[in-house]
């Protein structure tokens, strides 16, 4: 077992607390929105700079289980720059700076460049309902909004030398409590496959629900890929890399044996430490429902694995 690692989880545990305190601190912060306390503090901070976002409905496969409710979605998170609790991100990420916000985008490419968020959300936009699997066995169904990675990559040309693409959080000591411990080895970087990155689901994530992000779900710019565990999804890019040799990502130095650089949905694999042939959709915590492969997105995706060995390549 590697020595930082998500709790091994249980259905009948953690999650309804951490759910329970989550909505008192929502709560809390609908009652005090705005309220200064005596002591001249605010108690909590208002959800600053959530904006509506135009879009048009993008073409995703069709789902028959309804969005995760919104509150549920912006308070049970992982993102452990604030905190290692589902409930501490929706607490702690408001003292993230969102704005100016810059993601520089090179390595192998003709054209590498940095693009304000403002350039990112004036492009056009879409929404996508996508099934998401969090590698704790959990699961929810989101309403993002942003464009195809693929455009993306238009942008700045990538050359021959592409193999893969590499993408880094934002590590703000000052503004991210969390790290100010080594909880992780920071930056929080992620990667994908130059084939993965390029495939049309792969969304370039700029809002849920129709606004813009939540800080806690990874504002002002995060990346979906709905057929992977949602470690993948790495949130608050500042740096977008298009490199040679595969990503060193976070979660596999932490703990290569049970973090792969794949980690394609898969209920033929179990992580070592629990099984992940079942998952509760959340905020059903107890009801459970079998897994399925690529998270049901195999028709779309299968084609990219031919010939590889899925229990090898985890
Ligand atoms: N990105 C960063 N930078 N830091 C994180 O801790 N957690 C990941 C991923 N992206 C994480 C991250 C994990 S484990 C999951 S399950 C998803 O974000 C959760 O996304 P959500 O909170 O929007 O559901």
């Amino acid at each position: 077992m590697s020595r930082y690692s998500f709790p091994t989880p249980k259905s009948s545990e953690i999650t309804p607390r951490d759910v329970y305190l989550n909505r008192r601190h929502f709560m809390g912060g609908a009652l005090a929105m705005g309220a200064v306390l005596a002591t001249g503090e605010v108690a909590f901070a208002a959800p600053s700079g959530i904006e509506p976002l135009k879009f048009s409905a993008g073409l995703a496969p069709a789902l028959t289980d309804k969005p995760t409710a919104r509150e549920l979605a912006t308070t049970y998170n992982n993102y452990y720059e604030f905190g290692t609790s589902k409930a501490d991100p929706a607490h702690n990420a408001s003292t993230l700076k969102v704005r100016p916000w810059t993601v520089e985008i090179g390595g192998a490419v003709a054209k590498p460049r940095t693009v304000g968020i403002e350039d990112l959300l004036a492009m056009e936009l879409e929404e996508r309902i996508y099934r998401m699997r969090c590698v704790e066995a959990w699961s929810m169904v989101i309403p993002w909004v942003g464009m195809s990675f693929s455009k993306i990559a238009a942008l700045v040309e990538p050359t021959a030398k592409a193999k893969y693409v590499k993408f880094t959080s934002a590590a703000r000591p000052e503004e991210m409590p969390g790290v100010r411990s080594r909880v992780l080895d920071w930056p929080y970087i992620e990667g994908l496959r130059m084939d993965e990155a390029m495939h049309p689901l792969t969304f370039l994530t700029l809002g849920m629900y129709g606004e813009t992000l939540p800080n806690q779900n990874g504002a002002p710019v995060r990346i979906v890929t709905p057929w992977k565990y949602g470690f993948k999804n790495a949130k608050s890019i500042v740096r977008i890399d298009f490199v040679e040799e595969q990503p060193q990502t976070a979660w596999m130095t932490a703990g290569a044996s049970e973090y792969g650089f794949y980690a394609n949905v898969n209920p033929d694999v179990d992580h070592p430490r629990w099984s992940q042939k079942h998952e509760r959709l959340l905020p059903s915590f107890f009801a459970s429902r079998a897994t399925e492969k690529f998270n049901g997105y195999g028709a779309e995706v299968a084609s990219l694995y031919t010939g590889m060995d899925l229990a090898a390549n985890f």
